[in-house]
């Protein structure tokens, strides 16, 4: 077991390191948060096939897959863990499927598998204070990943967050994204974190593009309706209170989950499901959204359709 804070010489965050990770993402046009408040909501296998869906209409996409507990994003695109290649300039990131570029906390060094990687130190955990070092390692590690990567120029770059708002809240102190996607579950449960984030957004002036409130209802084969998973009601009540949108309701499709542990793409799998439709609508707006943002921005960057590699 490798400790991540002892890797670190410097765990906080700074404003040098804000400076860093900015003087870096200034090739990316911009940067989507995919954020929720409870894990197992669907923000990784979503953020996967919004990249595909938007790469496979010419664009050039990136993934931050920065949820470092529960790293899924090379195994859901089915991309092996490469070497971790110190380099003088960078991490340089994995190519995926259809010129996705990745980079993950599976990359860093010091998370090289079979090697688990904690941060924090079991046998020292009489010690305090505990939490504020791991949070500080963490932190640090997702601030190395966007500082360091070198991504070249994209049009997108999603960053896959681990649940919870605090890691929003630090990406934000970090870099303020251009928009922030909220991926939840209809629970009543979800539902009361979402309405956390919800009152904080303005104090930190979180760009919220919207809620996927995702895995809303099953239809199996035999039955003659939609069955919801989980008591509906309360996502909708509090989005509808905070004036922000939901901009997709999606079913549960079983085949969505198998395609996603077999690291296939289920946007092109099932490409005519209506899951993925509209998944791929909903790619389709967010582009939208985050062109004309960036262009309201002012920011310059402006890429073509080709598939053509720039220098980087
Ligand atoms: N709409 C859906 N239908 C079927 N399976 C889904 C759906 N959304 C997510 N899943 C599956 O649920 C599991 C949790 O999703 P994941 O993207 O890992 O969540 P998170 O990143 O928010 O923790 C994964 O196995 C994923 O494939
Ligand atoms: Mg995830």
């Amino acid at each position: 077991m490798r400790i991540f804070g002892e890797l670190q010489d410097r765990a906080d965050a700074s404003a040098a390191e804000a400076a860093r990770v900015r003087l870096n993402l200034s090739s990316v046009r911009s940067l989507v948060a995919v954020a929720s408040p409870k894990g197992g909501s669907g923000k990784s296998a979503l953020a996967v096939n919004i990249a595909a869906t938007l790469a496979s209409a010419g664009r050039k996409v990136g993934i931050v897959d920065a949820d470092l507990n529960a790293p899924s994003v090379l195994a859901m695109l089915g991309v092996k863990v490469p070497r971790y290649l110190p380099m003088a300039e960078g991490i340089e990131p994995a190519s995926g499927p259809l010129g996705i570029r990745l980079v993950s906390g599976e990359f860093l060094p010091e998370v090289q598998p079979p090697a688990p990687i904690s941060f924090v130190d079991f046998a020292d955990v009489s010690a305090e204070p505990v939490r504020e070092p791991l949070e500080a390692s963490h932190s640090a590690a997702v601030a190395r990943m966007l500082a360091q990567t070198r991504f070249g120029n994209l049009d997108l770059l999603l960053v896959d967050l681990a649940p919870g708002f605090d890691r929003l809240h630090r990406l934000a102190s970090l870099v303020m994204p251009a928009g922030v996607l909220l991926v939840t579950r209809p629970s009543a449960d979800d539902a009361r974190g979402l309405a956390r984030i919800f009152a904080m957004r303005k104090r930190l002036g979180l760009p919220i593009l919207g809620v996927v409130e995702n895995m809303v209802g099953f239809s199996c084969n035999n039955c003659r309706s939609v069955r919801p998973l989980f008591p509906e009601g309360e996502v909708s009540r509090v989005t509808r209170e905070a004036g922000i949108e939901i901009v997709a309701r999606l079913p549960f499709d079983p085949r969505f989950a198998e395609s996603s542990e077999r690291g296939r793409l289920f946007a092109q799998e099932y490409a005519d499901s209506p899951l993925a439709k509209q998944i791929a609508e909903m790619a389709r707006r967010i582009a939208a959204e985050m062109n004309a943002r960036a262009a309201e921005a002012g920011n310059s960057i402006d890429l073509s359709d080709s598939a053509e590699e720039t220098a980087d």
